[in-house]
């Protein structure tokens, strides 16, 4: 039976440990090896936003597997001129092995994912976001060695975005103890987090800090909501990771960031540019390793 990924509620413990170990077997013997799990296969890749990472390394991943990815803008497609998702999953499926989407809906990711009879990995929704959280806990698995209670994320900013609803959903499954920063209006999703005491909520930026082994950021205007940007601004203002926050958290504590970052907004340069804080362009580099795993497994 096909099996998809939308969010790392369709992931198990022991499945999250083989990705990576695939994930981390394809990082060492990258350009190194004949293995093609995607050889005669087509793998289309939609997009109804922009994307720098999840597009590019979706696209050299699928070729470095031996397949062909195509490129579809969502709004050049008939689904942007009204076409349904049910249609479009019907059709697609009797061409492709396999679609990665980013869409606005995570409904439309769930729809499509029902009807197509091939997988279907969600590359971003307005609620989740989960190739980017794997990548991300493969970092701290490379920087740490473990993934468990003994490693404190601290997560700053917008706690209803996508980022932060995958890594409730991402402490849920592995256990390590996660903060979530944010106004007392916006808050975090906290349904996601159910029976998880592992997950807290902390108003207070420099009380987040304590005992903290990585920080976590996200722009504070995610796609689709640029409408909202002034008051954005205002009310994330207070949640900026920079020397003060780190001023109260363990001096190694290293910087996580999906990208792409706002240098004054929800990071200052003093921390998103210290190579002894920050760890972004290890963890955007594991994007691709982590999307090469996720295709080998579930379309290979
Ligand atoms: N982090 C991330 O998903 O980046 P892109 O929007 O550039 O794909
Ligand atoms: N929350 C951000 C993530 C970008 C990778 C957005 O949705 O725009």
């Amino acid at each position: 039976m096909k099996k998809d990924l939308l969010t790392l509620r369709d992931v198990t413990r022991d499945e999250l440990e083989n990705i990576f170990e695939v994930a981390a077997k394809l990082k060492r013997e990258r350009g190194n090896s004949d293995y093609r799990p995607l050889a005669g296969k087509s793998i289309g890749l939609i997009f109804a936003k922009s994307s720098t990472r999840t597009r590019v390394s979706f696209e050299v991943g699928v070729g470095e597997l031996g397949g062909r990815p195509l490129y579809l803008d969502q709004s050049k497609m008939q689904m942007g001129r009204g076409e349904t998702v049910a249609d479009t999953a019907n059709v697609l499926s009797r061409y492709l092995h396999g679609i990665v989407i980013r869409t606005f809906a995570h409904s439309d990711v769930e729809e499509l994912a029902r009807v197509a009879t091939i997988p279907v990995i969600n590359a971003l929704t307005d609620e989740f976001h989960p190739c980017q959280i794997i990548a991300d806990m493969l970092t701290i698995k490379e920087y740490s060695g473990k993934l468990d209670k003994s490693i404190r994320v601290a997560f700053y900013g917008d706690g209803r975005s996508n980022i932060a609803n995958s890594l409730v959903l991402a402490a849920k499954l592995t256990g390590f103890e996660l903060v979530i920063s944010s106004p007392e209006e916006v808050g975090y999703s906290k349904e996601l987090a159910e029976d998880a005491p592992n997950i807290v909520w902390e108003k207070d930026p420099i009380k987040a800090a304590d005992g903290v082994s990585y920080f976590y950021t996200d722009g504070w205007v995610s796609m689709g909501f640029e409408t909202e940007r002034e008051e954005r601004m205002r009310i994330f203002r207070p949640y900026q990771i920079n020397d003060k926050v780190y001023a109260a958290a363990r001096p190694d504590a290293k910087f996580l960031h999906c990208l792409p970052a706002h240098r004054g907004e929800e990071v200052s340069a003093s921390v998103m540019d210290n190579p002894q804080r920050s760890i972004v362009f290890d963890e955007a580099e594991n994007r691709l390793h982590v999307h090469k795993a996720l295709m080998s497994l579930l379309m290979g």
